[in-house]
C-alpha cells in the first residue's frame, strides 16, 4: 500500500528534512500544543524532524512516533535524544497495520506522509481506528502545485513537473496538499478545518531564502534529478538548466511563494 518513497532516505534527504522542519517549525506548528497526559500517534515520523518541535511544545504529552523506514527510526532517536526529550517512544510500524487497540490514541498526527501513499484514504481510516472518540487528527502536506515564482521559468517548471509525474509513477500525489479536506471528511472525521499556510519568500526574508528556496524546496526537486534522467522525462542539460532557475529564485530579485495545507478535525 506504501508507495514507492520518491525523496529516498539518503543522508541528503535527512538532512532536507531537518532544514525543511526548522524553517517550517512556527508556520506549521505554532498552533499544535497536546494537553499534558495525553497519548499521541505521530504516524510517519521520519528522522523525528517534526517530532522535536512535537515533544517540546507539548512537554506534558506522551508521543508514540512510528515509521516504516528502521534507518529513519534511528536517526529520529539520536535526533529526540539530542534535543534532551524524554516524552517520545519510537517503534517501527506501518500505518495500513498498527498494532494498537481501537481508540488507543487522543490525538494523531501526520505530516508529509499522505503524499507519498498509494491510498491515503485508507490510512486515514486505520489511523482513525486507533483514535478515540472526540480525539484530533492533524493532517500536514504540501503541495507543488501551488509553487510560483519570480523571474518565471520554464525549465523550473519542468523540473518541478518531473518531480510530481515520477511521485505519481511512484503512486503518490505531489499535488495532495488540495485534498485533506475531502479526504478527511471521507474517512468519518468531523469539524475539519484546513488553513492554508503560504510561505512568501524574497530578499528581505534572508533565512528563508536560504532554508526554504534552497535547502527546502529546490533541494527536493533536485533530488529527484538522476532518476527523471535516468527515465528520459528530461535530458541533463535542461535538468541543470531547471535547478539553476529555481535557484536564481534566491538572488536579490528573486520571489518565491508554496503553501502548505494544514487541517485538523475530530473524530
Ligand atoms: C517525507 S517523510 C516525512 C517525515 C516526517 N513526518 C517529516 O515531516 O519530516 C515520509 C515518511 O513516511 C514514511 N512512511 C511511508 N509509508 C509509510 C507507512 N506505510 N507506514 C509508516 N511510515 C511510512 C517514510 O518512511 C518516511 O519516513
Amino acid at each position: 500500500m506504501t508507495a514507492e518513497y520518491v525523496h529516498g532516505y539518503s543522508s541528503t534527504e535527512a538532512g532536507r528534512l531537518a532544514d525543511q522542519a526548522s524553517t517550517l517549525t512556527d508556520l506549521l506548528h505554532c498552533d499544535t500544543s497536546y494537553p499534558a497526559g495525553s497519548l499521541v500517534l505521530e504516524a510517519g515520523c521520519g528522522v523525528g524532524a517534526q517530532t522535536v518541535t512535537l515533544a517540546r511544545k507539548s512537554p506534558g504529552a506522551t508521543f508514540i512516533s512510528v515509521d516504516i523506514s528502521p534507518d529513519s527510526l534511528v536517526q529520529a532517536k539520536a535526533r529526540v535524544g539530542a534535543a534532551g526529550l524524554t516524552n517520545v517512544t519510537f517503534r517501527q510500524e506501518d500505518i495500513f497495520s498498527l498494532p494498537f487497540p481501537p481508540a488507543h490514541f487522543d490525538h494523531v498526527f501526520v505530516c508529509f506522509v499522505l503524499e507519498h501513499l498509494a491510498d491515503p484514504g485508507k490510512a486515514l481510516a486505520h489511523l482513525g481506528r486507533v483514535l478515540k472518540p472526540g480525539g484530533s487528527i492533524t493532517v500536514i502536506e504540501g503541495d507543488h502545485g501551488s509553487a510560483y515564482f519570480h523571474p518565471e521559468s520554464a525549465p523550473a517548471r519542468r523540473a518541478v513537473q518531473c518531480l510530481v509525474d515520477l511521485q505519481r509513477q511512484a503512486g503518490g500525489d505531489a499535488l495532495i496538499g488540495r485534498r485533506p479536506y475531502p479526504l478527511l471528511v471521507e474517512a468519518g472525521v468531523r469539524d475539519v478545518r484546513v488553513s492554508p499556510r503560504m510561505v512568501y519568500v524574497d530578499a528581505s526574508r534572508p533565512a528563508l531564502v536560504d532554508g526554504f528556496i534552497r535547502k527546502t524546496f529546490t533541494a527536493m526537486v533536485d533530488g529527484a534529478g538522476a532518476e527523471a534522467i535516468r527515465r528520459k522525462m528530461i535530458d541533463a542539460e535542461s535538468w541543470g538548466k531547471g535547478i539553476r532557475d529555481l535557484e536564481r529564485t534566491a538572488e536579490p530579485d528573486g520571489t518565491f511563494c508554496y503553501t502548505f495545507f494544514k487541517a485538523v478535525g475530530v473524530k
